[in-house]
């Protein structure tokens, strides 16, 4: 999702391939000069990927979650190993590497923490920290997750549907979209300190659905993953995952959810409006302007030489979307 040189923003080059082998024999010559988790090359992670990092940095505590695991959510792919998606980000606020987040984002403090629901709806809701978690009944879902840059996971998300917590704000009949917003704390996020280290980005993020995808069943608020509670670097204590979009849909460190009348802003459509469109569908039919969109690296067992090259599925494999655009030119409204 780079953009083109002449901005001061920066974003993926046109192929992210290359992005990840690089970042890899980065992490990897460090490490053999010893300034990385000093015991990571001696022990091989369970998966047996020893280049990526284990516990050895990720210092954010995490506790363990209760949930259930609806069997229609238990899907055949295969799921990403924690410690990639969990090493391997993309959260500018921590910096645009794929490694800043999770070395940026171990101080990340999200307790206490304040989540608000308001604009156009009868009852505003504000939930703290704990309401986050006992407010709703979480369900464990396993969703692929289709970056716009042309890699996936699969992902086991912990959370509940947004639709609970929209349909207790009682949306007024005027509302027509959704907008989010990430928490805007320079002290804490060094990407909103600096235009350099942010990517150019404006903050706080900001992102949108309409009303009706937000309230589609597939549209989760995460709370956790991998049975815990989210690590900072994927969005803690509190993300969207909207998992037929691209992923830059899928904001994290919400703060404010807000109903309103008018389309909202959107971070990367303020950036690069004939690059990232509002809907941000995942589809294998409508080109990046730079880049293909029909296929896409499946980040799982991975290694240097895996290229688990697959093609890409309309709406990323949810077709049980599709009604919610009924009509509309999907190649003009991207
Ligand atoms: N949310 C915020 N606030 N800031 C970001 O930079 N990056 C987006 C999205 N949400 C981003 C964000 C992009 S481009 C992607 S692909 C996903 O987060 C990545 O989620 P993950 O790191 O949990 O895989």
């Amino acid at each position: 999702m780079r953009l083109k040189s002449n901005k001061t923003v920066s974003r993926l080059t046109d192929n992210d391939v290359t992005d990840e082998r690089t970042y890899l024999n980065r992490r990897q010559l460090l490490k053999s000069m010893g300034f990385v988790g000093a015991g990571a090359l001696l022990s091989q992670s369970a998966q047996g990927i020893g280049w990526f990092d284990d516990d050895d940095e990720n210092v954010f505590e995490r506790r363990d979650l209760s949930f259930t695991q609806p069997d229609q959510f238990q899907i055949n792919d295969t799921v990403t190993p924690e410690v990639k998606s969990t090493s391997y980000n993309n959260f500018y606020e921590f910096g645009t590497d794929k490694g800043d987040p999770a070395e940026n984002a171990q101080d990340f403090t999200v307790d206490p923490w304040s989540l608000t629901i308001d604009g156009l709806v009868e009852k505003p809701i504000t939930l703290s920290y704990d309401d986050l978690f006992k407010r709703f009944d979480l369900e464990e879902r396993i969703y692929r997750l289709r970056c716009v840059e042309a890699w996936s996971m699969v992902i086991p998300w912990i959370g509940f549907e947004l639709a609970n917590i929209l349909q207790q704000a009682k949306p007024l009949s005027r509302a027509k979209f959704v907008a989010f917003q990430t928490l805007y704390d320079p002290e804490q996020m060094p990407g909103q300190r600096s235009r350099f280290v942010g990517g150019g980005v404006d903050y706080p993020y900001v992102e949108g659905l309409r009303l009706d995808e937000a309230m589609h069943s597939l549209s989760i608020l995460s709370v956790g993953m991998y049975g815990k509670t989210l690590p900072p670097q994927n969005g803690a204590p509190i993300r969207l995952v909207v998992p037929w979009k691209y992923g830059f849909k899928s904001i994290k460190s919400i703060v404010r959810i807000t109903l309103t009348e008018q389309m909202p802003p959107t971070t990367w459509n303020r950036l690069a409006p004939q690059e990232y469109g509002f809907y941000a569908n995942v589809n294998p039919k409508v080109d990046h302007p730079r880049w293909s969109q029909a296929r896409e690296r499946r980040i799982t067992t991975g290694g240097l030489l895996a290229r688990n090259r697959i093609e890409t599925q309309m709406f990323n494999g949810y077709p049980e979307v599709a009604p919610l655009y009924s009509g509309m030119d999907l190649s003009r409204f991207y």
